[in-house]
């Protein structure tokens, strides 16, 4: 039980303990797509974590898909950001910003006007989401990106990467699965290309390696991690051998002495997401999805993982670690605020000294 609260650090990232907020989506921006007080004020509660990692960030206008969700492009919104960042420093906490690029998971309305849907190749998710304008809606078309349009891309991943540390930001992670982007790229289902970003497998993990790279290239790859779930279905992903694939994608930055792979495992499944990422990358890792207080503290107490990341957990229980140190029961989470504006499902979960 102990290690689980014992501090450890990722590359230049320092945890107070190995329970780390995962990345979630909660589509509270502003108007202008930047961080609000409410914001602040949510990601304060949590910052007892041993590390927050934010929902996901856009990091150009393109790569925005969801309605209400936050960029790293703008003036505002770096201020807005630093805010956030502040917060959780003064707690004590530490906190990476997710970049996260929707590449063709989007829709039209959610976007600005002068944005576009781009991706490996243009063909349409199966699927629907979310927007304002008309509730859930299918997917928007995206159009292929152009080989020589792929560096302003890249660009942008690096150019956001300046913007999370010049808020504050300890670190960041690139978002390599659930459909987006760098996924799109990896998988077979998504990249049809026949230039040197596709086709082959060394040319479909040459995009989240350039893109990682640059990253890297800001202030160190020590305060640059990413996220992976290899045979991920989610958001219309496929590909036909992920075990193949992320085995030479992690070969691939394996050299890059990046701060932390953080991996999602598959429930029902044969390929062992785990397994597969400790195999093939020589960093710590962070291990994700519906671990319990026991399965976490085992596998951090047997050296499998660094740290273990909940995301409905940390949604609904502000005051998680806490929780888990004393073995208290957790608040229940209500699936319905989850996207939904304002503090109701998003700031009023109490912690144990409020109930
Ligand atoms: C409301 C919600 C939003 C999410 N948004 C993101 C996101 O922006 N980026 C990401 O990488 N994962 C996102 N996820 C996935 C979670 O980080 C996590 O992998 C998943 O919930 C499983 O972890 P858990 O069992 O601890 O909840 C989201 C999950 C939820 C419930």
């Amino acid at each position: 039980m102990t290690a689980l609260f014992s501090k450890t650090q990722l590359g230049r990232l320092d945890l107070r303990n190995r329970i780390v907020m995962a990345p979630m989506t909660r589509s509270r921006a502003g108007n202008d797509d930047e961080p609000t007080e409410l914001m602040v004020e949510y990601y304060r509660q949590r910052a007892s974590a041993g590390m927050i990692i934010s929902e996901g960030i856009y990091p150009s206008a393109d790569g925005k898909g969801y309605c209400r969700t936050p960029g790293l492009v703008s003036d505002a919104q770096v201020a807005g950001w630093r805010r956030v960042v502040d917060a959780v420093h003064a707690e004590g906490g530490t906190m990476v910003a997710q970049l996260m690029h929707c590449g063709r998971i989007a829709h039209v309305d959610n976007k600005s006007a002068d944005s576009e849907i781009v991706a490996p190749s243009a063909i349409a998710a199966k699927g629907e989401m979310y927007t304002d304008t008309a509730g859930m809606q299918p997917f928007s078309p995206p159009r292929t990106l152009e080989r020589d349009e792929i560096p302003a891309v890249i660009e942008a991943y690096r150019r956001s990467t300046e913007r999370a540390y010049a808020s504050g930001f300890d670190g960041v992670e690139l978002h390599c699965t659930s459909g987006y982007l760098p996924a799109q790229f990896l998988s077979t289902g998504t990249n049809r290309r026949d230039d040197d970003y596709g086709g082959s497998l060394a040319n479909r993990i040459r995009f989240p390696i350039e893109v990682l790279t640059a990253m890297a290239s800001v202030d160190g790859a020590d305060r640059v991690g990413f996220r992976i779930c290899p045979g991920n279905p989610f958001n219309d992903l496929s590909d036909e051998n992920p075990e193949e694939t992320f085995t030479a994608f992690l070969g691939g930055v394996a050299d890059l002495d990046l701060a932390y792979c953080h991996v999602i495992r598959l429930h029902g499944v044969e390929l062992d997401n785990i397994a597969l990422a400790r195999a093939n990358f020589p960093g710590p890792l962070i291990v994700n999805d519906s671990y319990k207080l026991a399965e976490a503290s085992d596998v951090v107490e047997k050296g499998e993982a660094a740290a273990v990341s909940f995301a409905r957990a940390f949604m609904a229980n502000p005051d998680l670690v806490h929780r888990f140190e004393i073995g208290a029961e957790l608040n229940r989470l209500n699936p319905a605020t989850m996207y939904t504006v304002g503090p109701e499902g998003y700031t009023d979960y109490p912690t144990l000294d409020q109930t």
